[in-house]
């Protein structure tokens, strides 16, 4: 069996990337290789850390360009990219050397783009009146939200919902999601 590597990418609290540490933990297949971050201050770089997995924060210089992100992964060994909660576009070096996957809170192509992320998505959601909402799996290719769909599963959204009950029912799907879609692509990978 050949093992496979993962890259999670996150700019922020990092409870997917999380979720998908401990969903690999048991899992002699599967390593989570490292997590990477645009962001010195991302809660995710002290989760990673607390399961021993090497972090690196890079610039924006660095991520655009240079080739440092793209050699260190090369590397690394790394099968999979996971974008988990990160914001910056991926440059075409990546796009082109890696496979990677993202998830977006939001039943895309709605809510998708530049900008749209984080509350910004739920509050745009409610204001809408809109009644679901739910989440995006997706290829990453060089533009925001716009790479092929792999899954999607929607949830509710009531009139009495503030932004906040719609991130909450939104991370019940990503958590019960994502790990399980990360598993399956990886299956499909030589
Ligand atoms: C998630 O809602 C994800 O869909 C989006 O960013 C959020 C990250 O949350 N891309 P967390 O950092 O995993 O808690």
């Amino acid at each position: 069996m050949k093992i496979k590597r993962i890259a999670l990418f996150a700019s922020g609290s990092g409870s997917n990337a999380q979720n998908i540490i401990e969903y690999f933990s048991e899992n002699e297949g599967v390593i989570v290789d490292s997590l990477w971050s645009n962001n010195p201050d991302s809660y995710a770089l002290e989760r990673a850390r607390n399961f021993r997995i090497d972090t690196f924060v890079f610039s924006k210089k660095e991520f655009i360009n240079s080739n440092f992100v793209v050699e260190k992964l090369k590397e690394r060994g790394i099968n999979l990219i996971v974008l988990a909660g990160f914001l910056w576009l991926v440059p075409t070096n990546l796009t082109q050397n890696f496979k990677i996957i993202n998830i977006h809170p939001a039943l895309l192509p709605n809510y998708g783009g530049k900008g749209m992320y984080g509350m910004k998505v739920h509050k745009a959601v409610v204001d809408n009146k809109e009644i679901e909402s739910g989440i995006s799996i997706h290829f990453v290719n060089d533009k925001y939200d716009e790479g092929k769909l792999i899954f999607q599963e929607k949830c509710p959204v009531l009139a009495s919902d503030s932004p906040e009950d719609v991130a909450n029912k939104i991370h019940e799907l990503e958590y019960k999601h994502f790990p399980r879609v990360v598993e399956e692509i990886l299956n499909s990978i030589d």
